[in-house]
């Protein structure tokens, strides 16, 4: 179903969005943390105001608690000595200590008042530093939900684009395999098949010089043949050893990797200078094809791209490992922008898969105009427990 398929452009759209919608969230609860933190300034502002007020009110009621009791106490001796004082001396005295009570009544009441807006004030701010602490760890969750996305999405569109990748890899070894096949058929059919058609045909012609007792002309028409059945058969053990490099069963990688440079150091023209260190010794055959392959492409690529004049290729047996390099003196590459053209270009990308195959690792070195260093190690059981990597062959 074409619904069901990995489509790598829609999930990344989607966490996108998803990851704005989150940056959004993350703003509004920084506005909110912001308002709460000015408002928190303000209750502090007005509670600070309110504190001075309620010290001058409890100020003002001390002293009117002062004043009426000194009221009282003058009340109390003028009603005592009554005759001393005068009618409006009483009266006064009354109205005064009177007065004073309503007074110290209001203020009392207003000191309460203060103090219950005051308290107010005071669980208000409390609430207000609960939510801007929660606004806070609010923000921090976001954000750390928004890196883990962000990262997510950089992870996950790796993860899409090497499964694309591996899509294009598979389809390249079937196109890759197709090729091979054309190739040899056409390389059958312009050497080998075309020199036995002609075989044929001068066997016919010397059939009948030797029918008509043309000894002479039949002899050189039988070593014409036998040239030509050598050149076929040189072609035929090319088109072989081209499909399978037999001679690596019978005498393993180094002499292998030897017969084919010197091949291919006449053919392309190239100084290929190759060396052995260590104790050779036989390997997995799927190992030996694996490495004899990536040597292969490795001086393709040197034939291809280089443009160099001279190539080392070095062979290293270690206790544990082999260690093989390719090395030439041409243009270099950046192996970054390269990473980035991956599209038609297999071969590097086959090599790291094959060297992963074998558990081991590959190294690219390459400076722009200096040369490029291929480095393989692949580890090697020496218990000979090693399953032959036949699985790895191709
Ligand atoms: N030895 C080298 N010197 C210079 N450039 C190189 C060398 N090896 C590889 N490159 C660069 O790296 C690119 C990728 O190489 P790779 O073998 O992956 O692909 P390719 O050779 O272009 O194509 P394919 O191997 O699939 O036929 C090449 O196109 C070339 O630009
Ligand atoms: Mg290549």
């Amino acid at each position: 179903m074409k619904s069901s398929k990995l489509d790598g452009y829609k999930l990344e759209e989607i966490l996108h969005k998803t990851i704005r919608a989150i940056d959004q969230s993350k703003e509004q609860i920084f506005e909110i943390a912001e308002d709460a933190r000015s408002e928190k300034e303000n209750l502090l502002r007005k509670l600070e105001a309110l504190r001075e007020e309620t010290k001058k009110v409890i100020d003002e009621v001390d002293q009117l608690e002062a004043r009426y009791r000194r009221a009282r106490t003058n009340l109390a001796d003028v009603s005592r000595n009554f005759k001393l004082y005068t009618e409006s001396d009483i009266q006064k005295a009354y109205e005064e200590a009177n007065q004073l009570q309503i007074d110290l009544l209001m203020a009392r009441e207003r000191e309460a008042n203060l103090k219950i807006l005051r308290n107010e004030l005071q669980m208000r701010l409390k609430n207000i530093n609960v939510t801007i602490e929660r606004a806070e760890v609010v923000a921090t969750q976001i954000g750390v939900v928004s890196d883990y996305l962000t990262g997510d999405i950089i992870k996950m569109s790796e993860a899409v684009e090497s499964a694309q990748y591996k899509q294009m890899f598979g389809l390249k070894i079937i196109q890759a395999q197709e090729e091979e096949r054309k190739r040899v058929a056409r390389e059958i059919h312009d050497g080998p098949a075309q020199s036995m058609a002609n075989v044929v045909l001068r066997t016919e012609i010397a059939e009948r010089f030797m029918n008509v007792k043309q000894m002479d002309q039949a002899i050189q028409e039988l070593k014409d043949l036998k040239f030509m059945v050598r050149q076929s058969l040189a072609d035929v053990r090319k088109i072989i050893f081209d499909l399978r490099p037999m001679a690596l069963d019978d005498l393993g990688l180094f002499p292998t990797l030897r017969k084919y440079i010197q091949e291919m150091a006449k053919r392309d023209n190239l100084d290929i200078d190759l060396s052995l260190a260590g104790r050779e010794r036989r390997l997995p055959s799927g190992m030996e094809v694996a490495i004899f392959r990536l040597v292969q492409e490795a001086l393709n690529n040197v034939v291809k791209h280089a443009q160099a004049t001279k190539a080392v290729v070095k062979v290293e047996f270690q206790s544990g490992q082999i260690e093989v390099s390719v090395k030439d003196n041409g243009i270099g590459f950046d192996e970054e922008e390269q990473e980035k053209q991956k599209e038609g270009h297999f071969g590097l990308m086959g090599m790291k898969e094959r060297v992963d195959l074998l558990e081991g690792d590959l190294e690219i070195q390459s400076i722009k105009n200096k040369g490029t260093t291929i480095k393989i190690r692949v580890p090697v059981n020496e218990s000979g427990e090693i399953s032959d990597g036949s699985e790895n062959e191709n």
